[in-house]
């Protein structure tokens, strides 16, 4: 088996979720915030993504700019910071959220030794040119494909399809890198290699599958790739 193909999960894979957060605490006159900006930003992703997997099973599909403002307006209420001037401010560091620091170098690395790059994203299209541009990262992806074309968010099968159809390969030619231990454990049951980047040191997802490779940060991936 060769590795031909190298495809990112975007939302705390490549793009650093909690920096909306974090900056926005560090600001001039948020005070409030900078008391439990974590807790914020744990709320808002853990909700963000809860409502991804309720509304795939409800069968009620929307965008994932929507369930980010969903998550966001839970994770602010249930901190008592219901201020439609916060918000709007972290709405907007959310659309343009920086890449991790190692991401620029190991996605040229992995152009050099000739692999197809790419994103894989419950993220809507919009949301994803805006990161990949604020980032800088356009230049080394060959495409970033989002789950707005099948109407269903991961884990679906569906979505792991885009990849093997966009890249006419067999999913074992598939290297799959997410931060998310329940996208690589469920990308390795659709037949992808996979690396789960574990920042965090979270324990390991019991779930069906498992993933390949658990890293603390994207810097070995070429070298997973292709020695
Ligand atoms: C994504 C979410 C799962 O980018 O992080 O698809």
């Amino acid at each position: 088996m060769t590795v031909t193909t190298c495809i990112f999960d975007a939302y705390g894979t490549l793009f650093d979720v909690t920096a909306a957060a974090r900056l926005a605490a560090a600001e001039p006159g948020r005070e409030n915030l900078a008391a439990i900006w974590p807790k914020l930003a744990e709320d808002w992703r853990r909700k963000q993504l809860e409502y991804t997997w309720l509304r795939a099973v409800m069968g009620r599909h929307t965008d994932f700019w929507t369930l980010t403002q969903d998550g966001l307006d839970w994770a602010l209420e249930a901190a008592g910071l219901s201020d439609p001037d916060l918000r709007e401010r972290l709405l907007a560091l959310y659309r343009e959220l920086q890449a991790y620091p190692e991401v620029p170098a190991m996605l040229a690395d992995l152009k050099d030794r000739g692999l197809a790059t790419a994103i894989l994203s419950n993220g809507s299209p919009d949301m994803l040119a805006g990161a990949v541009a604020s980032a800088g990262i356009g230049e080394f992806l060959d495409d970033t494909l989002s789950v707005e074309s099948v109407g269903v968010f991961k884990p679906d099968a569906r979505v792991y399809r885009l990849v093997t159809a966009r890249f006419g390969c067999p999913p074992d030619d598939v290297l799959f890198v997410s931060s998310n231990g329940w996208d690589a454990a469920a990308a390795s049951g659709f037949g992808f290699r996979t690396a789960w980047v574990n920042r965090a040191g979270q324990p390991m997802d019991r779930l069906p599958a498992r993933p390949h490779h658990v890293l603390s940060d994207l810097s070995p991936i070429p070298e997973i790739a292709r020695p």
